[in-house]
């Protein structure tokens, strides 16, 4: 936390917004993204396209954080988003996101959501297997429609948070892999379908990915493919996607390149691999959603009971937990917190920050160093911008956060807390009537 984050009043700011009265006007937990830092973060994408001067989309991977406000916000960015379900692309529809600049990713999209994507007109859709191919045919067909389309590959590169291993044979759900000759099969499929547009080829390899190796890999592994398939099949790839997983600081002990560097990287490589291959360059796509969206959040909670475990540790419980932020106890995500109003008081302890629902797992952060606390303070907890609150459950019937959006010392609320009476409304009784 810098000194500039703290006001006269001594208590953090987000987006020049005091964090305890966002906490007190809005109730806890809350969701709070500071809007700057997120146009901060696009920009960066974006210019160091510009800088390599190569077509390109920035597709901002809406599954990282999803609402209305936000899509609209990602359009005035000239941002193109990537949907995956019918409840994505029906959002962004109403936020008034151009279907246009939509590609629709998922390894298993119905006929249902097919249909929808064709007759709102949507940009691309990520092909990931032939069933699809098969839907999406027979749609166009009854249709009368066209559409672009993006083939997803499996690059045979596996990504892992603090390591990479390069396999053959990649163990994964999603795309045609290349090995079998599935890839190859796919694109003689597609060019034989006169609805459906062949733009390119996508591949995504893992999320929270801090080695370059990773991605060098995945885009030499992709121009060797359009090389491969321009010279079998006189066919040249307009786009490489080559999908997000930039990885972001969550702690001290996170040291990541920006993710704007892991995209000049990429670009230079796809660039340079395309020129050796003698194939024009194309435009380069990337989804980048955790980057986006995951530093610009911040969950505040209020403190409320402590139990003191004798010669173990203090646990400090909070009002929310694994039911707004899932992500500890799903994959041990760490993160870093401080009390909000007195950031800058010293450490005079280490607790285990516990959430209030019923699991020993629901654990926010263990062995967090923070001040003296009493029941009331509200504790910020940082980076929690992606895949927080777009994985929220009900767990436990309690209602999902209110989300504010900040900057310039100005409080927006863009989706509004869940109630009871929210839970209740998709329910009949016994009887099978609504109860009043
Ligand atoms: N493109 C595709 C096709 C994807 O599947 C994903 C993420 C992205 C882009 C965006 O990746 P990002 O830039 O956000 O890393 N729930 C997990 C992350 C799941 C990511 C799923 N796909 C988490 O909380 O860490």
């Amino acid at each position: 936390i810098s000194p500039s984050q703290i006001n006269a009043a001594g208590h953090l700011t987000i987006g020049g917004c005091d964090a305890v009265d966002l906490a007190h006007e809005y109730g806890t937990p809350l969701g709070v993204y500071d809007v700057s830092q997120i146009k901060s973060q696009i920009q960066h994408f974006q210019e160091v396209f510009k800088n390599n001067d190569v077509d390109y989309a920035v597709c901002y991977a809406s599954k990282a954080f999803a609402n209305t406000a936000m899509y609209q916000l990602v359009h005035e960015m000239d941002c193109h988003v990537d949907v995956v379900s019918a409840g994505e692309i029906s959002m962004a529809l109403h936020a008034g996101f151009p279907a246009s600049k939509m590609t629709f990713h998922g390894n298993n999209k119905s006929r249902e959501e097919l249909q929808l994507a064709v007759d709102q007109g949507l940009g691309v859709i990520a092909l990931d297997n032939f069933h699809e191919i098969d839907l999406l045919s027979d749609i166009l067909e009854k249709s009368q429609a066209e559409i672009k389309v993006l083939l997803r590959i499996t690059p045979g590169i596996s990504a892992h948070t603090h390591e990479y291993i390069q396999t053959g044979q990649i163990d994964s759900k999603f795309g045609f892999d290349l090995e079998s000759g599935q890839a190859d099969q796919a694109l003689q499929r597609v060019l034989q379908e006169p609805r459906m547009h062949m733009l390119g080829v996508h591949a995504h390899i893992g999320s929270q990915i801090f080695e370059l190796a990773g991605f060098e890999g995945a885009g030499k592994k992709l121009v060797d493919l359009a090389a491969d398939w321009k010279k079998r099949f006189d066919y040249e790839a307009e786009v490489i996607n080559v999908g997000g997983g930039f990885g972001i600081r969550y702690t001290q002990a996170d040291r990541p390149l920006k993710p704007e560097q892991f995209v000049d990287i990429i670009i230079k490589t796809i660039k340079q691999e395309s020129q050796a291959a003698g194939l024009k360059t194309p435009a380069v796509w990337i989804e980048p959603g955790r980057s986006i969206a995951g530093p610009a959040g911040y969950s505040l909670y209020t403190i409320g009971s402590r139990k003191d475990v004798k010669g173990i540790r203090p646990y400090l419980a909070v009002d929310g937990g694994m039911g707004d932020n899932i992500r500890p106890a799903l994959y041990d995500a760490q993160y870093e917190a401080a009390v909000a109003n007195r950031p800058a008081a010293p450490a005079v302890e280490t607790v285990h920050i516990a959430g209030k629902y019923c699991e020993s797992g629901d654990i926010l952060i263990q062995e967090q160093a923070l001040p003296e606390t009493q029941p009331g303070d509200i504790l910020v907890m940082f980076d929690t911008g992606a895949y927080g609150y777009s994985m929220a459950s009900n767990y436990n019937l309690n209602p999902k956060p209110a989300i504010v959006f900040v900057e310039n010392g100005q409080a927006t609320l863009v989706t509004r807390r869940e109630t009871p009476s929210d839970l209740e409304r998709l329910d009949f009784g016994l009887n099978g009537q609504q109860l009043s």
